[in-house]
């Protein structure tokens, strides 16, 4: 019987890169990639482990391809991602789960071993061994034809906020080497990608033999053919001036960037381990905006750390209103088992309280995004042409501007027929929560 594959990936971009890492790894031995998970007979599940629901959808998920099917039928389910190293060989131990194999982030490599011994032995095996070394920087995820190229730059973290899980799922922070890097960029401009998105757990703590974040986007930025250069996630506590001075002055790189804040309370800030106070965070944001006054800036808040007040939860809010943040990702706090807040910080702010905040924060937020979406309104903007189409209609575009933003417009009649990958100019013309709406200006 020949080994179908199907890998469905949850979580975060990263996730996403590693799965085309994965599908590569595999391609090269005899497996064949199905595109629906009922043709498949090894069906891989790309974890994450952020937040509870995160773990909860998933084991939810095994529950359910396992019966789906006929008694007979082999169907061999692996995990991999953060879930196969937050929980280990526990997983293989549910008898209730019925999980053949695990693999970790750093263990892609070992997959055809570990999904040889369970269809061949029936073994169930694991490797969630965590590396200092491994980049992947030898492999090519398998990329689609298209426009953005995602390139994981560096992996791991060593911040440890006390809330999070990721360092002990993903392991230390470990960065490839630059010329590698440009070396592949380049290869993908040949290719037709215009725009590239630099990817790592804490992407501006990049360091590879004395040369910084700083200097590899520098070094990118200086490709010719790469128009728009974009990163995530970064940390607040990397950014260097020199980094917003150079943002500032290449036309490639975008004006956008992702600020978490995850709380606007110093005190809660120091028992999350962020190393930044309330001040510290606004004034990286002043100067953020002295280099680029319109830039996009987007966040991530946790509402409901252990011990959080209603007098500090305040104080994110006052930070929110002071930013006025293009969007935010807002969070109730989710107890991760092993994290040092799980450990030190009993998790006292009722569910109750927490959604009340959750819910007062979204609906500042909203109404700030749409006032700052509404204030683009007669700007002319460059959009990069997505899809000939949107989800709702086969008679619009879907674009993207410098900022990250879906712009809408009508189709346009030859002789102004556009194409995928184009750059056209635009007017915008309406706002609405999720994108812009614009109508056709130039090539
Ligand atoms: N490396 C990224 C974070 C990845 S996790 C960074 O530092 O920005 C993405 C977001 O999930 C975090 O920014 C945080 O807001 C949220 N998060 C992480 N752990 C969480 C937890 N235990 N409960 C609730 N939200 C959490
Ligand atoms: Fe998690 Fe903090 Fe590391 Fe981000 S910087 S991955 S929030 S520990
Ligand atoms: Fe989730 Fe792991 Fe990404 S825990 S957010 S998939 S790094």
């Amino acid at each position: 019987m020949k080994k179908k594959i199907f890998i469905e990936t949850y979580g975060c971009q990263m996730n996403v890169y590693d799965s085309e890492l994965v599908k590569t790894i595999l391609a090269e031995k005899e497996y064949l990639l199905v595109p629906e998970e009922s043709m498949a007979n090894i069906v891989m599940l790309n974890t994450c482990t952020v937040r509870e629901n995160a773990d909860r959808k998933v084991l939810n998920r095994v529950h359910q391809i396992k019966n789906s099917r006929h008694q007979k039928e082999t169907i061999l389910v692996g995990i991999l991602g953060c879930m196969a190293t937050n929980f280990k060989t526990k997983l293989l131990e549910d008898p209730k789960l019925k999980i053949d194999f695990i693999a970790g982030p750093d263990s892609y490599k070992q997959l055809p071993q570990l999904i040889e011994n369970a269809w061949e032995h029936g073994d169930k095996s694991f490797d969630v061994t965590l590396s200092e070394f491994e980049t992947y920087s030898d492999i090519t995820p398998t990329r689609k034809d298209g426009i953005n190229a995602w390139l994981a730059i560096m992996r791991g973290c060593n911040n440890f906020c006390t809330f999070c899980v990721v360092p002990y799922t993903r392991g230390r922070e470990r960065s490839r080497d630059p010329y590698n890097i440009v070396q592949e960029i380049t290869h993908l401009v040949s290719e037709g990608f215009s725009q590239v998105t630099l990817l790592g757990q804490n992407v501006n703590s990049y360091q590879y033999d004395g040369i910084d974040f700083t200097d590899l986007m520098r070094m990118i930025s200086d490709i010719d053919g790469v128009k728009r250069i974009r990163y995530t996630s970064p940390h607040p506590k990397d950014f260097p001036e020199k980094l917003l001075q150079l943002m500032s002055e290449k036309p490639a790189i975008c004006k956008q960037l992702h600020m978490p804040l995850q709380a606007g309370n110093s005190r809660v800030l120091d028992k999350m381990n962020r190393t930044y106070t309330k001040e510290e965070f606004l004034a990286l944001i002043d100067l953020t905006r002295h280099y680029m006054p319109t830039a996009n800036i987007s966040t991530d808040i946790i509402v409901g750390f252990p011990t959080e007040t209603d007098q500090e939860f305040e104080d994110t809010i006052d930070v929110v209103k002071k930013v006025e943040f293009d969007s935010a990702f807002i969070f109730k706090y989710s107890e991760r088992p092993n994290t040092r807040a799980a450990k030190k910080f009993p998790d006292d702010v009722s569910e109750e309280v927490k959604t009340k905040r959750i819910m007062r924060l979204n609906d500042i937020q909203n109404e700030i995004s749409l006032r700052k979406k509404t204030a683009q309104i007669g700007q002319i903007q460059t959009v990069l042409v997505e899809a000939l189409r949107t989800k709702r209609s086969t008679d619009d575009i879907q674009t993207r501007n410098d900022a990250n933003q879906i712009v809408i417009l009508p189709k346009l009649d030859p002789p102004f027929g556009v194409n995928i990958g184009d750059y056209i100019n635009v007017k915008i013309t309406g706002a609405t929560r999720n994108s812009l709406k614009a109508m056709f200006i130039s090539v």
